[in-house]
């Protein structure tokens, strides 16, 4: 199975996605957690160059591209060999982020997205992806909470995470078998009981104890 979580910057997906992947594991499950861009050498490469805001020239076509670049290599060795072998994947992002990122946000065309991501994945889909909804300046403030400087992507601001917003509402309303949305302004362990209901109608059920566990277990 092919689970991605998706989200504005500060939505909390990347706990959330650390969360699922901690509990499957205590379920017995072969779990493999991925983020994007990177989660291969080479990938994680080219998220230097996506991330750096000292890239601050950098063009649409560039942006979209490398993006798909990072992407097609992560999907080519790691997540089809993955799959073929009937591990469970979960992903933090994949090819719904270029949508809402680079068509509804940036400057690219949805038309030129959703062909870069066809290129990149090829018949490599999510079988469930969830979109973690946040009003912007929520997300905002608890990014603010990190000591961490923004990278070229988050120095965009607020407007723009308002767009990519958006983006995910669409791509929810087109899609509503594979990509359910969940409240994410709520706790971390509400988000998650939300995350697991669905996936049990997803067809992946978790029980409360592997649950548990994943909560109880340190942040690594
Ligand atoms: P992260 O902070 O969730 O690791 O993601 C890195 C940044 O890259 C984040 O601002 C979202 C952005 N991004 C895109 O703009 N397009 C994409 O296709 C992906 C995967 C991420």
């Amino acid at each position: 199975m092919f689970i991605t979580l998706e989200g504005i910057d500060g939505c909390g997906k990347s706990t959330q996605a650390r969360l699922l992947a901690a509990a499957l594991k205590h379920a017995g499950r072969d779990v493999l957690l991925l983020r994007e861009p990177g989660g291969v050498a080479i990938s994680e490469k080219i998220r230097g160059l996506l991330l750096d805001p000292e890239n601050a020239a950098m063009c649409d076509a560039c942006e979209l591209l490398l993006y798909e670049a990072a992407r097609a290599q992560l999907v080519h060795e790691v997540i089809r060999p993955a799959l073929a072998q009937d591990r469970v994947v979960v992903c933090d992002r994949f090819y719904d982020s270029t949508t809402a990122y680079q068509a509804f946000a940036g400057g690219s065309t949805r038309e030129d997205a959703d062909r870069a991501n066809a290129l990149a994945v090829g018949d490599c889909r999510p079988d469930v992806t969830f979109v973690f909804d946040i009003d912007p300046e929520k997300a905002a403030v608890r990014r603010e909470g990190r000591n961490d400087a923004p990278d070229r992507m988050e120095e965009k601001g607020l407007e723009f995470q308002q767009c990519v917003a958006e983006g995910f509402r669409t791509i929810a309303r087109e899609e509503p078998q594979r990509v359910r949305t969940i409240d994410a302004s709520q706790p971390v362990d509400a988000v998650f009981a939300c995350m697991l209901a669905e996936l049990a109608h997803a067809g992946l059920a978790v029980d409360a104890a592997d649950a548990r566990a994943a909560l109880l277990q340190p942040e690594a």
